[in-house]
């Protein structure tokens, strides 16, 4: 599947997630830091994920800041869901909801409902099942059997 996966990460938990959605994905799916990531390089149908751990209620300002550059339409044609790395705590805030409006307002249609995958503390590890549990997202995704 055409996808790419986009994603920032301070402790490495986040980008695990993400090279395991990408995993489900399968083959033509790749996983890229923010940074080094143009949404100019997106072909229309190709499939957008992003990711950030949650930081202070947010997503990460790298994350943020990449949301915030692109043009009302520059992800038009281009499918894209979220997901967000957290706490287990009733103050965890929200990354993903928060990439998903910005995703739709550059012009995204909404590939599938945010999801978030949990850590044990700040800086990890992940929970049990959680990389497989993204494993098979990614492949849900791929199939289209997630809206
Ligand atoms: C400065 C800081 C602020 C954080 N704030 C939150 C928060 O508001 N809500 C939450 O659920 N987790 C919070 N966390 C925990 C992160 O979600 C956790 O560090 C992250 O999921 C680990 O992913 P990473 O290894 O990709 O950075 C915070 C962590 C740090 C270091």
């Amino acid at each position: 599947m055409e996808a790419v996966v986009v994603y920032e990460s301070n402790f490495g938990n986040t980008r695990k997630v993400a090279e395991a959605i990408a995993r489900g994905l399968g083959p033509g799916s790749h996983v890229v830091e923010a940074e080094k990531f143009n949404a100019g390089h997106l072909k229309p149908g190709q499939l957008l994920i992003v990711g950030s751990p949650i930081n202070a209620w947010r997503p990460l300002p790298e994350i943020s800041g990449w949301l915030e550059a692109l043009a009302p339409d520059a992800l038009s044609g281009i499918r894209a869901t979220s997901f967000d790395t957290r706490v287990k705590s009733f103050f965890h805030g929200d990354a993903a909801k928060k990439i998903a409006h910005a995703l739709e307002a550059a012009g995204a249609e909404q590939a599938a409902a945010p999801t978030s995958y949990f850590v044990e503390g700040k800086e990890g590890p992940l929970l049990d099942g959680e990389l497989e549990r993204a494993e098979q997202w990614g492949a849900q995704l791929a199939a289209e059997k997630v809206g």
